[in-house]
């Protein structure tokens, strides 16, 4: 099975492509982790994209779509399939997606959105944290580790923040997604692909609904949130 995870920045993409990635036996693939990880390798992509990703601008799509074409020829080998993070972000990079798996004879079965408000977006990010070993993520208010200061999953006590998870590249981030990534959403409604979950749930509400998506028993065009495809 393969899946689009298609929201804006903060609204669970990352929480739950883990959840369903276990689950399915799927393989997460985030192209914000990818570029980070070629950040903190000072590559050339890395050196390329860490001023962008900083402005919270969109990293130019030849980046992308090179870096992402060698990714899904390893997700199709081993896993059940793949659950794409953070792409497409653009209808160029969806354009080329439907090309590559065209190229391979990949099925794409379900883009899912996860509606969140703006609002809570902000607040999401803002307290956003992760495990520095592991990469388990957590929340100031709405998913601390069970004992202070230590991972739940590896027992680690150090943990990071992600350089642009701050309040003016939060705003650049969004202003980013409503005008070049939201033009996805009519695209993949077009061709009958597009689900939509109330992503204003709590998390394990959430991963309800996108259980019940990929079960397949929501009818084709129907939605189980608010502003329904
Ligand atoms: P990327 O890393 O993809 O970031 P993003 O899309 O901005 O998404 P996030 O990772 O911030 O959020 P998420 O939806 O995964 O939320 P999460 O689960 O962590 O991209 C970063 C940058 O890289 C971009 O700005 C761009 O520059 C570049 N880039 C990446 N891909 C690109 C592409 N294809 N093209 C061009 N440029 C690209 O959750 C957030 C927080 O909320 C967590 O703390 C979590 O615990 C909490 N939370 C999750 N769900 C809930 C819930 N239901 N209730 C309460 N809290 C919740």
């Amino acid at each position: 099975m393969n899946l689009i995870l298609l929201g804006p920045p903060g609204a669970g993409k990352g929480t739950q492509a883990k959840r369903l990635e276990d689950k399915h036996n799927l393989r997460q693939i985030s192209t914000g982790d990818m570029l980070r990880a070629e950040v903190k390798a000072g590559s050339e992509i890395g050196l390329q994209a860490k001023a962008v990703m900083d402005r919270g601008e969109l990293v130019p799509d030849e980046i992308i779509i090179s870096m992402l074409a060698q990714r899904v020829d390893v997700a199709s080998s081993g896993a059940g399939g793949f659950i794409l993070d953070g792409f497409p972000r653009t209808v160029r990079q969806a354009e080329a997606l439907d090309a590559m798996l065209g190229l391979k004879n990949t099925p794409l079965h379900h883009v899912i959105e996860l509606q969140v408000d703006d609002a809570a977006l902000v607040e999401r990010i803002s307290g956003r944290f992760t495990c520095a070993k592991c990469g388990e993520g957590y929340h100031d208010r709405f998913k601390r580790p069970a004992v202070a200061d230590t991972c739940d999953n590896c027992g680690c006590h150090e943990f990071v923040r992600r350089s642009d998870d701050n309040a003016e590249t939060v705003r650049a981030r969004l202003e980013a997604y409503h005008r070049q990534t939201a033009p996805l959403l009519p695209y993949y409604a077009a061709n009958g692909l597009l689900r939509v979950v109330d992503g204003m749930a709590e998390m394990d509400a959430v991963t309800e609904q996108l259980e019940t998506v990929i079960a397949g028993r929501q009818g084709l065009g129907g939605g189980t949130g608010p502003g329904q495809a």
